[in-house]
């Protein structure tokens, strides 16, 4: 990865889109790539993929589609539709249990629409075990069971803990993109995250992307906090 600067996504888990504009805001010029995951999407819908687009911003829509796939497939088509000034979103993320045909049924969608509105597609990434569970038997065999799957599917990676990426990363090859979040600056608490990881340490392993939310979100200054987070990445990137 060369563009270091978008290896950081920021997860705006915030109630309202005024409180992710201003951490936008106190972000701009440090951060171009932002998550917006179930509560904000709830709290404002598509409103607040446009903001961050009409931002210039890239979006990483983290609504984790996981339904019949005729729903997730129009779930799919629905999402890459949120467009501003030509682009749409970059990234988003399917359950792995949804299993193969829904997966298929996304990646045959997301080809047709951006085809159809004339945008790039956006990366489709499976979600393999959440970062939060840890009790799960075998999570390295599980993870790599639905890695194979989203392959399968044509899809584009994975978002899976840093603890697996280094596997993933043998496996499945440099293209698979692998997304990590549960990332854990030194000294910053854990929440219900299980499996955690520091930036470095993701980078290390392989992961493409890490995904930050609490770290950076409820940090007295976010900008420091993040500035530091690409800190941790740039010189992690020099020396893998
Ligand atoms: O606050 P924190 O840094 O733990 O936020 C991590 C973000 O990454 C959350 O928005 C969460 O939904 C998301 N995520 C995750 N584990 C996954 C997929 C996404 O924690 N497997």
């Amino acid at each position: 990865m060369t563009v270091l600067k978008s290896q950081l996504i920021v997860a705006l888990d915030v109630a309202t889109l005024d409180e992710a504009k201003r951490l936008v805001r106190a972000l701009e010029g440090i951060v171009d790539t932002f998550k917006v995951g179930s509560q904000l999407f709830t709290a404002s819908g598509p409103e607040a993929v446009r903001y961050l687009l009409k931002e210039g911003k890239q979006v990483f829509l983290d609504l984790k589609f996981h339904d019949i796939p005729h729903t997730v497939a129009s779930a799919v088509a629905a999402a890459i539709s949120i467009q501003e000034g030509g682009r749409g979103i970059m990234m988003c993320t399917l359950h792995a249990l949804g299993g193969l045909e829904m997966l298929e049924a996304a990646a045959q969608a997301a080809r047709k629409e951006a085809q159809a509105t004339g945008v790039k597609r956006p990366l489709l990434v499976v979600i393999t075990v959440l970062t939060s569970e840890a009790k799960k038997d075998n999570i390295p065999r599980l993870v790599l069971e639905r890695c194979a799957l989203a392959k399968h599917a044509g899809l584009d990676g994975v978002v899976a803990s840093s603890q697996e990426a280094a596997l993933i990363r043998r496996e499945f090859g440099k293209d698979f993109v692998i997304v990590t979040p549960g990332i854990r600056p030194k000294g910053s608490a854990a929440g219900d995250q299980k499996r955690v990881t520091t930036p470095a340490d993701a980078i290390v392993k392989g992961s493409d992307f890490l995904v930050v939310g609490r770290p950076v979100v409820e940090a007295p200054d976010p900008a420091a906090a993040a500035k530091q987070i690409l800190e941790e990445i740039k010189q992690a990137n020099l020396t893998s």
